[in-house]
């Protein structure tokens, strides 16, 4: 049964019972020509990969890995807040269909009851001026039933939240149909005002302590949320308001 009711995200859709990484084959149909829109879901990835080159753990059979070849003409500049067009959107899907109460952590994970439930990881084949392709993965844990010991304390599944499983086609479906409609208002506005306060509204870090992790210094703030250009807004407690950007930030308490 197809649930899929987009104009052109997931269309060209590629399903593997197994890969090595949903992104590294998304970026070889890049390679090959695929059109915006391609996307690529695998029921298990053997070298799945997480962000600062970390691996994402992708057993079969119980969570989503997936993710989406985009070709936007756009500056190379703008290609991160893609992620947070991403995690939003993936939000609202897991809103709506699973009424969870899901939140983001900047810039881009999602979590649950201070758990992570999904992850996402942007990678962009690019000039100076110009983007070939963008492909963003996404890691949804959907119905994991138990998590290897290291990842225990830190991840959940929406099934371990909720009592209930998720059907996985349903939610991907869901997922790429919010993930078009937010694309098209990105790009329309060519920033993120069109959601930064429905993004604001469901982060788990506004009004919450951070700490800034620069190079030989370590600041710690209130944050306010996100500016249109996706960064996060901290006050420090001398009054000066900072902008950050992604990367810079370890967040605490969550
Ligand atoms: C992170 O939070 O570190 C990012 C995790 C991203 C995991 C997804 S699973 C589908 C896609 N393929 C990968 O190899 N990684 C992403």
């Amino acid at each position: 049964k197809s649930y899929l009711k987009t104009a052109w995200a997931g269309q060209n859709l590629f399903y593997y019972e197994e890969t090595d990484s949903t992104n590294t084959q998304a970026k070889r149909l890049g390679e090959e020509g695929a059109a915006h829109g391609t996307l690529v879901v695998a029921g298990q990835q053997n070298a799945g990969k997480g962000r600062r080159g970390k691996s994402w753990s992708s057993p079969p059979g119980s969570s989503i890995y997936m993710s989406i070849l985009l070709r936007p003409e756009l500056p190379p500049d703008k290609a991160p807040m893609l992620t947070l067009v991403m995690a939003y959107a993936a939000a609202l899907a897991i809103l709506e269909q699973e009424d969870i109460g899901v939140k983001i952590k900047w810039p881009n994970d999602l979590v649950l009851n201070k758990k992570k439930i999904c992850g996402i990881l942007t990678e962009m084949s690019a000039e100076v001026d110009y983007i070939n392709y963008v492909v963003i993965g996404i890691g949804i844990n959907a119905n994991t039933e138990s998590f290897p010991e290291e990842l225990s304390e830190t991840a959940t599944s929406l099934r371990l939240e909720s009592g209930e499983s998720v059907c996985r086609a349903r939610l991907i479906a869901g997922v790429m149909e919010r993930f078009e409609q937010c694309y098209e208002e990105f790009v329309r506005a060519g920033d993120l005002s069109p959601f930064a306060a429905g993004y604001n509204d469901i982060l788990v870090n506004c009004g919450r302590e951070v700490r800034i992790l620069e190079p030989g210094r370590e600041r710690n703030g209130i944050s306010a949320g996100i500016d249109n250009g996706g960064r996060l807004l901290v006050e420090y407690e001398d009054g000066t308001t900072e902008a950050v950007f992604a990367g810079e930030v370890s967040v605490r308490g969550i």
